[in-house]
C-alpha cells in the first residue's frame, strides 16, 4: 500500500520537531521537512539532523534569501510597508514565501497534504493556509500545534521521550528571524506595562549604551530599490545584513507597539529591524525630492492597502498585483541618495541629492538668485481664496455664522 505523505514546513523548533514525531504517529503518514532560509541566524546542518531524528523520511533545504530580498523586500520597500505606522511586516512578508517553497516540494514529490507549525491564535496560520491553498488548489492543511491543541510542556516531554536531541531555549521570549527583522513576544512582554528587558534583544545596543559619536551612511536607490551604501554597490541581500549590523550598533530598528491581529486579538509586539526602519527612512525621503504631491499623497493609499493585504495573509488576493504595478509605475523616477545619521536610537536622513530632484534652488531661495517672480503670488491668493471667502462673506465672518 502506498503511503500518505506530508510535506512539514520545518523550523526545527520545538513545535515543529513534536509535529514531525506526531504526524507519523496520529495520522500514520510519512513526513517530508523542508527548511526555508529567509536569513535567519540558524545552524540549518544541526536542524537537519534533528528532522531525521525525529522521524523525517527526507529533508530538503532551500535557501531563500535573494527571493526574499529581490521579490519581497523591495516591494516592501517601494510601498514604505509599516503596518499599522510602526511594524516593517517582517515576519509577515516572509510567509507567502516560505508557503510557495513547501508547495514546490509538495508538487514535486506529489505530496497529499502540507503542515505548518503555527499556533491558532495568530496571523502566520491564516498567511501559510491561503497561500498554500492559493498556489495547490484542495490540498489537505495541517496545523498539528492547533489542530491537535499541543502545548509546550507536553512538546517538550513527547519530544525528550522520543530521545529527539533538542536545545530547548531558557528564554521566555518567542522569537521569529529573517533577513528584515526579529520578532520578539511572549514572557514578561504579555503585559504591555512592562517596558522590553535588554535580554529581549539581540540585533540592537541599547541606544543609552550606542556610541557617542553619530555615523553616517549614504544610501543610492535606483528606480526605487536600494543599490549602494557609502558608494560600494552590492546585492539587496548584503546591503540589508550590513545596516542591520550598522543601524543596530547604533541602537535604531526598536519597535513597541500594541496591534491588531488578523484574528481580532489585540497584542503587544516588540521587534527589531534596524535595516527595515533605516531603509524605508531614506527611501520615504528620496521619494519626497523626486515625486509630486499628488503622488506622494495618493500613494499612501496604494501602500496602505498593499501593507494590510500582506499582513493579513491576503498576498493571494488579485488585488496584490495591480497595487504593485502602480508601486512600481512610481518608482521610475525615484533615484538619488540619500544620507542617513544613525545616533543613539535615531535614524534621520540630514542629506539627500538626485539628478531627478523636483527640488529647484532658484524657486526656493531667499536671495537675489531667484527666479520666481514673487509679485505673481497676489494674483494666485486673490484666486485660490476665493470660495472660502464668499462663503465666509455669504455665511457670517465670524466662528458659529452668526
Ligand atoms: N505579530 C507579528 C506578525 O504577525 C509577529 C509574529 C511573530 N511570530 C512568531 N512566531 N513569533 O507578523
Amino acid at each position: 500500500m502506498e503511503m500518505t505523505t506530508t510535506v512539514l514546513s520545518y523550523s526545527g523548533g520545538l513545535d515543529t520537531t513534536a509535529s514531525i514525531a506526531w504526524i507519523k504517529e496520529k495520522l500514520g503518514h510519512e513526513v517530508i521537512t523542508v527548511t526555508v532560509d529567509v536569513g535567519q541566524q540558524e545552524d540549518f546542518k544541526e536542524i537537519e539532523e534533528r528532522a531525521y531524528a525525529a522521524g523525517a523520511k527526507k529533508h530538503y533545504f532551500v535557501d531563500a534569501k535573494e527571493e526574499f530580498a529581490k521579490e519581497f523586500i523591495s516591494t516592501a520597500i517601494m510601498a514604505n510597508a509599516m503596518y499599522e505606522g510602526k511594524y516593517p511586516l517582517s515576519t509577515a512578508l516572509a510567509r507567502p514565501l516560505i508557503a510557495k517553497k513547501v508547495v514546490d516540494v509538495a508538487k514535486q514529490i506529489k505530496a497529499d497534504a502540507i503542515a505548518h507549525g503555527s499556533t491558532g491564535k495568530g496571523n502566520d496560520q491564516v498567511r501559510f493556509e491561503i497561500t498554500i491553498k492559493a498556489l495547490m488548489p484542495g490540498i489537505q492543511v495541517y496545523s498539528p500545534v492547533r489542530d491537535w491543541n499541543m502545548n509546550r510542556e507536553d512538546e517538550l516531554k513527547y519530544v525528550l521521550s522520543k530521545g529527539i536531541p533538542i536545545k530547548v531555549s531558557k528564554s521566555e521570549f518567542s522569537i521569529d528571524e529573517n533577513l528584515w527583522g526579529r520578532s520578539i513576544e511572549s514572557g514578561r512582554l504579555e503585559d504591555p506595562w512592562n517596558e522590553p528587558p535588554e535580554e529581549a534583544f539581540a540585533w540592537t545596543t541599547s541606544p543609552g549604551k550606542a556610541p557617542d559619536t553619530p555615523e553616517y551612511v549614504t544610501v543610492e536607490f535606483d528606480g526605487g530599490i536600494p543599490t549602494s551604501i557609502n558608494g560600494s554597490k552590492m546585492s539587496l541581500v548584503d546591503m540589508i545584513r550590513e545596516l542591520n549590523a550598522t543601524a543596530g550598533k547604533h541602537g535604531v530598528g526598536r519597535v513597541d507597539h500594541i496591534e491588531d491581529r488578523v484574528v481580532g486579538i489585540k497584542s503587544r509586539e516588540v521587534y527589531e529591524c534596524p535595516a527595515a526602519v533605516s531603509l524605508i527612512e531614506a527611501h520615504q525621503d528620496i521619494e519626497k525630492l523626486t515625486l509630486t504631491k499628488s503622488i506622494l499623497e495618493f500613494k499612501k493609499l496604494v501602500e496602505n492597502q498593499w501593507t494590510n493585504l500582506i499582513y493579513s495573509g491576503l498576498w493571494a488576493d488579485p488585488l496584490r498585483e495591480p497595487l504593485e504595478a502602480f508601486l512600481k509605475e512610481t518608482q521610475k523616477v525615484v533615484s538619488g541618495e540619500v544620507r542617513l545619521k544613525l545616533h543613539k536610537g535615531i535614524v534621520m536622513p540630514v542629506g539627500r541629492r538626485s539628478k531627478r530632484a523636483l527640488y529647484r534652488h532658484e524657486l526656493s531661495t531667499y536671495t537675489k538668485a531667484s527666479t520666481f517672480d514673487q509679485r505673481q503670488a497676489v494674483g494666485f491668493i486673490t484666486i485660490w481664496g476665493m470660495q472660502p471667502l464668499v462663503y465666509r462673506e455669504v455665511n457670517g465672518f465670524e466662528p458659529g455664522y452668526t
